[in-house]
């Protein structure tokens, strides 16, 4: 595949140890690309255990670990509940590199809280998940698209969607009318932005072996008495035995879809939903 030497990418949600953020900012400095990274600061009761017991530091780790792959690296954090911060975060990014080529929409809300049925849903919980996972991937196609249309250059825009984009599950309606409305969102800025030559695609993964912060999964593992990463342990085994390919993903096999996409060689692709999913779901 084509190098990314001389683009500059821009990856949301890029600050989890064993996330597709983090996978995808090493994978993109591997193919040369420089890199902006952005996440919120969490609180200690809001990280997985493992980054806690390892002093993980969110993007300020994951910038070390790009500039000891020789490429420049800028760790911004941002609330991506809060537009102002958004279109501030980009004016950042935008002021240091002084353009952007490709932006990867990753991050998405912390999951737990949203895993009941839609009869016991709050109001506030669907408005978090909207705001997380759809108005920020707007807000940011809209600052970063009128920089790349500025530019004059093309660019690459790709969303992190999900399984979940095409196929509900019970106690899903939040998490999944969010990922939904993100293919709707492609398509249209794909055809927006097709004459400047900026292409916009959505990965969606299936299942992938992150050790992601869920809530839900924090509240199982204390009722059965056991660590909340023997269950994910257990969660990501089952999940594995049902999957055709007999294994989940892991955040690396999506980074490859976003290389892919990101590069040149991509350049005719546009407005796409890939699945990266071990044969679980085929449209
Ligand atoms: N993990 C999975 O099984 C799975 C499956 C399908 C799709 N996906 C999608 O892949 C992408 C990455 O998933 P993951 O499991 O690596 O991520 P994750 O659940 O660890 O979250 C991604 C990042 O979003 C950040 N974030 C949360 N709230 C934020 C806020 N208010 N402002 C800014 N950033 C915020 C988090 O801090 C985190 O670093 C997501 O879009 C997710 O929906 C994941």
């Amino acid at each position: 595949m084509a190098g990314l030497e001389g683009k500059i990418a821009l990856i949301t949600g890029a600050g989890g140890m064993r996330g597709v953020g983090r996978a995808t900012a090493l994978k993109l400095a591997g193919l040369g690309a420089d890199v902006a990274i952005t996440d919120v600061h969490r609180e200690e009761r809001d990280l997985p255990p493992a980054e806690i017991r390892l002093g993980w530091r969110s993007i300020d780790t994951v910038s070390e670990e790009i500039t000891a792959l020789g490429r420049r690296s800028l760790p911004v954090y941002c609330d991506l509940s809060q537009p102002d911060q958004i279109e501030s975060m980009v004016d950042q990014v935008v002021d240091h590199y002084g353009r952007i080529d490709i932006l990867i929409n990753n991050a998405r809300a912390i999951i737990g809280r949203d895993k009941v049925p839609v009869t016991e849903l709050s109001l506030d919980v669907w408005d978090h998940f909207l705001k997380i996972n759809t108005t920020a991937v707007f807000l940011c196609t809209q600052f970063v698209g009128r920089e790349m249309v500025r530019q004059g250059e093309g660019g690459r825009i790709i969303n992190i969607a999900s399984n979940a984009s095409k196929q509900a599950s019970a106690t899903g309606a939040a998490y999944s009318a969010s990922k939904f409305a993100v293919l709707g969102l492609t398509q249209a800025s794909a055809l927006d932005l097709a004459p400047h030559k900026i292409t916009v695609n959505s990965v969606c993964p299936g299942p992938i072996n992150t050790d992601r912060m869920s809530y839900w999964e924090q509240d199982r593992a204390e009722e059965l008495g056991i660590t909340q990463e023997e269950f994910r342990g257990r969660i990501v085994d089952e999940a594995g035995r049902n999957s055709p390919l007999g294994r989940i993903a892991e955040a690396e096999d999506v980074a490859n879809v976003v290389a892919f996409l990101a590069s040149d060689e991509a350049n005719f692709i546009t407005g796409q939903a890939y699945n990266v999913n071990g044969g679980l779901l085929f449209h």
